[in-house]
């Protein structure tokens, strides 16, 4: 294990991301209003912050299209995608199909994804920056639970299903 005597040294890019990789995540899109049209961005760097005030964070590219529309007040409405929208993390990625069919519903005044998992509307409240990123706070005021489906996982740069097993013997024990 490195001590305090250790050499700083240049972090590889290819290699931070494949070891970032391995942290399994569910898929978000991060819907907001552009010009008036409903639309989105997938993003798996999401997390839950607090319960009191319910706070929960995204992390985008400064250089994203989502940073010139959403600032400090902005509403968004975060949809947790299900395996049966695989579809929709490379069209809200940058990669607009035509004949994908993203339908958005209204939700407390903000676009959620028809289907989803569950949907939270949330309100900018801060943003931080951090690198070549922005942390985005925000307070959550509304949330929407959707079907009982699973969720879709993405690890090492692929998308990929949650296949259910047994848990192993002992594992409650950890569990509580
Ligand atoms: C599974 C997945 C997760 C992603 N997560 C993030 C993320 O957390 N933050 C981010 O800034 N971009 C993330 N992206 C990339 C953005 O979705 C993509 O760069 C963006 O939609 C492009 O928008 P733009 O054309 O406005 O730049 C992710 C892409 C994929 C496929």
């Amino acid at each position: 294990m490195p001590n305090g005597d250790t050499l700083m040294h240049a972090i590889d890019p290819a290699l931070f991301r494949r070891v970032m990789g391995r942290f399994a995540t569910g898929v978000t899109v991060v819907g907001f209003v552009r010009d008036g049209v409903a639309t989105g961005m997938t993003v798996n760097a999401f997390l839950s912050v607090s319960l009191d005030p319910p706070l929960v964070l995204v992390s985008v590219r400064k250089a994203s299209g989502f940073v010139k529309h959403v600032k400090v007040g902005s509403r968004c409405g975060i949809s947790i995608l299900s395996e049966q929208q695989r579809h929709l993390g490379p069209h809200f990625a940058g990669r607009r199909e035509r004949e994908v069919n993203a339908r958005f519903v209204d939700h407390a005044g903000v676009p959620l994804l028809e289907g989803s998992l569950a949907g939270i509307v949330a309100r900018i409240v801060d943003i931080h920056p951090a690198g070549d990123h922005l942390l985005y706070i925000a307070e959550v005021e509304d949330l929407a639970d959707g079907p009982d489906a699973r969720p879709l996982i993405f690890f090492s740069g692929r998308y990929k299903q949650i296949h259910a097993h047994d848990p192993i013997l002992g594992w409650q024990a950890v569990d509580g």
